[in-house]
């Protein structure tokens, strides 16, 4: 996605792609130096009424007389006092994935005209940019028909077109910023569409340090034999069912060279299975289940965009990986576990594996008084029931992060819903025989595995996104494909932008 100075209809293309509101009944006066040079197919349509203008309908039309391109996409905007910026993500989204199929190979894109009183230049062309990189990406590795140009992410140009200079230039920063973004996104879902037969912790561990060298951050990896010196039981305990030894991953971002302290700090949970362990999952469904992962691959896919857009903060991020399985080596229900932090755990039940790693790597972490800690993981099947597929929980102990990261959420379109986590639930998952155990009973299932996270984060300000509805979908969107999604990659580097300003 580029951004080029032209007048729309000079501009030569395949294709050039304009958006349009529900209930249009007049050409818009920003259409209509386009319309005229397209012989008036515009005004034509409108005048039929052939098109509704619902959000992701879309209409091809083939200008006749003077306009340089060849075809015009209409996308629909829907309902104009309901757009909003994940409205235009997703057009960009739709068009980019429609105009594949009309061969085109560059397109113009004018979405921009209609918005200009509602938002910046700059908003607008991020929003453009996020919405066409993560909308034509498909996981494709594995199906041998499938040919270059849907394997790959790159074949198709999308020109932002504008005539003034001043616009152009901050069309051009935001779509900068973007593509960073959709990039780094795509990139996250990518690594955890692949398969647990090629991602284990220890290869994982190799795409951290693959992206670490390319985007230049620091990779630090721990392997069985360093977690276990340094007491990461946990982990430690989580992966030992599995040959495919646990890891933990660290990497550092220094924008700020200023100062030693680091400003934020996220974690992932990188389960590349969750079988359940001895507490063996149904089968149905488990295939799912290398979806696990997700969360540590968002870590990647932030830490990426952080680097490559060079914010002025110092990040880290940490990534607990372990394959859950049973086996003769397995922990079992009824171990208790002395975690890194020093407090011990019950295991009542082996698929709770989560917050177990988690501990452990938020605990690390906090030990460092980072300025605010951010964990996301699939946690708990019951967010899934609580909150459906819309929006994922967020869990914090400090007020002021809690509404940062909520609006974050609406700025990226990625949203979160806040759920409790306080004493109540803590004292669901005390034990009569250790500090705490790892289940608290089916009430409240995702507030008390949060609260026993909490416990680890040594009174730092803390938030947790349970991501367990949004890592994944079965379900084709025409701006989006199946597998994984990204969540919250786009989220979580809108706040970190935010802070950094
Ligand atoms: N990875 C699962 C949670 C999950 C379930 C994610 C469904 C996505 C979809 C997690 O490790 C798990 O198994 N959690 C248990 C917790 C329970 C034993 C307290 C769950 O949700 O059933
Ligand atoms: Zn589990
Ligand atoms: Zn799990």
């Amino acid at each position: 996605v580029t951004v080029a100075q032209s007048t729309a209809e000079k501009y030569k293309c395949d294709l050039l792609i304009l958006g349009m509101f529900a209930e249009t009944k007049r050409l818009p006066a920003e259409y209509s130096a386009i319309d005229k040079s397209a012989g008036g197919v515009i005004s034509e349509l409108i005048k039929l009424g052939d098109f509704s203008g619902k959000a992701n309908e879309t209409l091809l039309l083939y200008p006749k007389g003077k306009i340089a391109c060849k075809r015009i996409l209409i996308v629909g905007f829907g309902d104009r006092d309901k757009f909003e910026l994940n409205v235009l993500r997703q057009a960009a989204g739709t068009s980019a994935k429609l105009v594949e199929k009309t061969g085109s190979a560059k397109c113009g894109c004018a979405l921009h005209l209609l918005l200009a009183k509602k938002f910046s230049a700059e908003q607008i062309a991020q929003a453009i940019a996020e919405g066409a990189i993560t909308g034509r990406y498909a996981y494709q590795d594995y199906v041998s028909e499938a040919d270059d140009k849907k394997k790959g992410i790159g074949k198709l140009q999308i020109v932002i077109v504008d005539n003034s200079a001043s616009i152009v230039k901050k069309l051009r920063a935001g779509c900068n910023v973007g593509s960073i973004i959709g990039e780094s996104q795509n990139h996250t879902r990518m690594i955890a569409n692949k398969p647990g037969n090629e991602i284990n912790p220890a290869s994982l561990s190799r795409e951290a340090q693959k992206l670490a060298r390319k985007v230049g951050l620091k990779c630090q990896v721990f392997d069985e034999r360093q977690l276990a010196k340094m007491k990461m039981n946990a982990i430690i305990a989580v992966g030992s069912g599995s040959a495919n030894k646990p890891r933990l991953v660290v990497l550092t971002y220094q924008g700020n060279r200023s100062k030693k302290t680091i400003d934020a700090a996220v974690v992932g949970k990188a389960i590349t299975f969750d079988s359940g362990g001895i507490c063996i999952k149904p089968s149905a469904g488990m295939e799912a289940m290398k979806f696990d992962k997700s969360g540590g691959c968002a870590v990647l896919g932030i830490m990426s965009a952080v680097a490559r857009l060079k914010l002025k903060l110092n990040v880290v991020g940490l990534i607990p990986s372990a394959e859950n399985l049973p086996s003769q080596t397995s922990y079992r229900p009824g171990d208790i576990i002395r975690t890194y932090s020093g407090k011990t755990v019950e295991v009542q039940n082996t698929d709770a594996e989560g917050r177990m790693i988690l501990s452990d790597a938020l605990n690390y972490v906090a030990k460092k008084k980072p300025g605010a800690i951010i964990d996301m993981a699939t946690l708990t099947g019951a967010c899934v029931i609580a909150l459906g597929n819309h929006h994922a929980g967020l869990f914090s102990n400090d007020e002021g992060l809690a509404k940062r990261l909520l609006e974050a959420g609406q700025r990226s379109g990625e949203k979160v819903w806040r759920l409790p986590c306080g004493e109540e639930y803590l004292e669901q998952m005390k034990s009569k025989i250790a500090d705490l155990k790892n289940i608290g009973g089916r009430e409240g299932g995702p507030c008390t595995a949060a609260a026993f996270l909490g416990e680890f984060v040594e009174g730092c300000p803390w938030a947790h996104i349970d991501i367990a509805g949004m890592a994944d979908t079965n379900e084709e969107k025409p701006y989006r494909s199946v597998g994984a999604t990204g969540f919250p990659v786009r989220m979580i580097v809108e706040y970190l932008r935010a802070i950094s300003k």
